[in-house]
């Protein structure tokens, strides 16, 4: 166990750095900062310490998650509209070694047909899906669960 906790890595695709301001009859009103804030004073209670990674670039997103090896116990992914059809973004989520909780804010089922394919989703560790910001909390909670079974 490190000292301040395990090492999650927050880890959001593209568009999502616009949370707040895009589409908030959707994705509601919380900036990104908003919701990195809460998890940052939560982390202390539950036991880890949180670094927070946006990038709207795919190869971005994967050098962040090729990064997570051996800095993070535990990554949550928000992918965007990457996680509808990015192989390259599973791929890189099955090679690290590292587990990953997939999370979407709004309900992707009950929206466009094309959101209804993950195809992230199957190499995750877990997925939340429409649960709003609470969706990294509990993505996290499921995280810590699995990786203090682990023990
Ligand atoms: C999203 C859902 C995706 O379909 C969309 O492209 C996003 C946000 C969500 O958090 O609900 O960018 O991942």
């Amino acid at each position: 166990m490190h000292q301040a906790g395990l090492r999650i890595l927050v880890v959001n695709g593209p568009n999502l750095n616009l949370l707040g301001s895009r589409e908030p009859e959707v994705y509601g009103p919380e900036t990104l900062e908003m919701i990195a804030s809460r998890l940052r004073a939560i982390g202390p209670e539950l036991g880890f310490e949180v670094t927070f990674f946006q990038a709207n670039g795919e190869g971005q997103l994967i050098d962040a998650l090729q990064g997570a090896r051996g800095t993070a116990d535990g990554v949550v992914l928000n992918p965007g509209a990457l996680g509808h059809y990015s192989f390259a973004l599973r791929d890189a989520v099955s090679a690290i070694g590292v587990p990953v909780f997939e999370v979407h804010l709004s309900n992707v089922f009950a929206r466009e047909p094309f959101r209804r394919r993950l195809v992230v989703a199957a190499v995750a560790a877990g997925v939340v899906v429409g649960a709003g910001p609470l969706g990294y909390e509990l993505a996290i909670r499921g995280l810590l669960a699995k990786l203090h079974q682990e023990r």
